[in-house]
């Protein structure tokens, strides 16, 4: 962890106030070293009291992502979030960590962007990403799976997703198969999972995750109001984004450790739970190819099952599922 990041967390730690002297002894700097650092936090918007009384007390914290400060609020987890990075902007947070993959750096590696200018989803649509109003994100994953085992990885972002909105928000999302989070049946989150690979072993894995957070319906493009939502227009309240990204990332350090312990199944069963996909008729249309039937489960590796008009059993990986009314 860095300094800032370890007298943020001691601030939290401490919410009536710590003292200098304390936190010089903590973190083997000066007293000074711990004035500068306060500054330094300050000046990027963290509201912080100063007094003889109780020392340093942390009062707000800006509505904006710092690295250290989802660092100190994470704290350690397994694999996931061992390092964070934030860009102010960036094409697409899923082509960072595709560099980073290729440079070699170590699983778990997170980037947060406070906007994209070619944010994507799946299939190759568009992902708006307005400035400071969502969370985009992508971690990036060297499972020891199959490439035909990692929907297994969607199935669990999906699943920890939907944990975190919870917690913060006490909202209850669907789940849409593969990767959609929706609320009263608009979409609020998506996931893009990202993949290089031999013919047998993975490579690398990138998650990349988007929620609309903090939009209102005004700031939702035109043909995305029918159809999409944010946490704040379902909530009423306007969320902390930082809470929320911490979450997500504590829970999806969960869930990916219950595969690499056998318990994928369970995660599959929560899924299942919470999926509007299953028992529906759908329309799945993958390239040029579209056929109508009813989804019936999930199976062991997180692919979608479903049963064709014609009696078939049909193993769904990819491609776009539509609900029938
Ligand atoms: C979808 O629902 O189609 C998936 C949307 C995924 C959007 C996220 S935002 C962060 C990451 N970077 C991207 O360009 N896309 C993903």
């Amino acid at each position: 962890m860095t300094t800032d990041a370890k007298i943020l967390s001691a601030l939290r730690a401490n919410p009536d106030g710590v003292s200098g002297a304390q936190l010089a002894e903590q973190l083997a700097i000066s007293r000074a070293a711990v004035w500068a650092r306060m500054d330094e936090l300050r000046k990027v918007g963290y509201d912080i009291e100063a007094s003889p009384h109780f020392g340093y007390k942390l009062v707000s914290s800006p509505d904006a992502l710092h690295a250290d400060d989802l660092l100190a609020r994470l704290g350690n987890t397994k694999v996931v979030g061992r390092d964070i990075q934030v860009f102010e902007q960036t094409t697409s947070t899923n082509d960072v960590v595709e560099r980073l993959a290729r440079d070699g750096v170590k699983e778990g590696a997170v980037v947060f962007a406070e906007s994209q200018t070619k944010g994507r989803g799946r299939l190759g649509r568009k992902w708006s990403s307005p400035t400071h109003k969502g969370l985009w994100l992508s971690v990036l994953l060297r499972p020891d799976l199959r490439p035909q085992e990692t929907t297994q990885l969607t199935v669990i972002s999906a699943t920890a997703l939907r944990r975190a909105i919870k917690t913060v928000t006490g909202l209850s999302a669907d789940i849409k198969w593969p990767n959609d989070l929706l609320l009263g049946g608009k979409k609020v989150a998506g996931i893009l999972t990202e993949m290089s690979a031999e013919t047998d072993r993975v490579r690398h894995v990138i998650i990349g995750i988007g929620v609309d957070v903090n939009q209102d319906a005004s700031d939702l493009p035109g043909e995305l109001r029918p159809i999409a939502t944010s946490l704040k227009m379902e909530s009423g309240d306007e969320i902390s984004r930082a809470e929320l990204a911490t979450e997500v990332l504590r829970e999806l350090d969960t869930d990916y450790a219950r595969i690499g312990t056998g318990k994928f199944p369970e995660v599959a069963d929560e899924w299942e739970a919470a999926c509007v996909t299953i028992g529906r008729n759908v329309t799945v249309h993958i390239g040029n190819r579209k056929f109508r039937g009813r989804a019936e489960s999930l199976d062991d590796d997180g692919a979608l099952l479903v049963r064709t008009e014609h009696g078939h059993l049909e193993r769904i990986t990819g491609g776009d599922v539509i609900l029938e009314k």
